[in-house]
């Protein structure tokens, strides 16, 4: 194993050998990453954030054309992404607990308001 993947906000690590993409890191993590196309870079779902400094593969031109428009922001394809040492990835929130969470937090500021 030579390369090291750590979720966040999870905040789970997990050891993987180089090549490994980082949606077979999550699912060997037990981080859930949303997919619909079986990693084919086609829905673009699986969509994750990477931390500056982390070591991949380059990217392959397939998904910098699927990435067009998010340039600079550190955007990968988690399917497609290959591990080439240490990285830190942000897994972004699933959009119905993200919703949830905006709610609560809506609903926990109004009963504040009422005090
Ligand atoms: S799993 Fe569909 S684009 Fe990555």
């Amino acid at each position: 194993m030579d390369g090291e993947v750590t979720f966040w906000p999870a905040g789970k690590t997990v050891k993987v050998r180089r090549g490994t993409t980082l949606l077979d890191a999550a699912r060997r993590a037990n981080v859930p990453i949303r997919t619909r196309c079986g990693g084919k870079a086609a829905c673009f779902m699986c969509k994750v954030s990477v931390r500056p400094g982390s070591e991949l593969a380059p990217i392959a031109d397939n998904e910098s054309r699927k990435l067009s428009g998010l340039d600079g922001d550190n955007y990968r394809l988690s399917c497609q992404a290959r591990v080439a040492g240490k990285v830190e990835v942000d897994v972004p929130l699933d959009p119905l607990r993200a919703a949830v969470a905006r709610q609560l937090a809506r609903q926990a500021e109004e009963s504040d308001d009422l005090w």
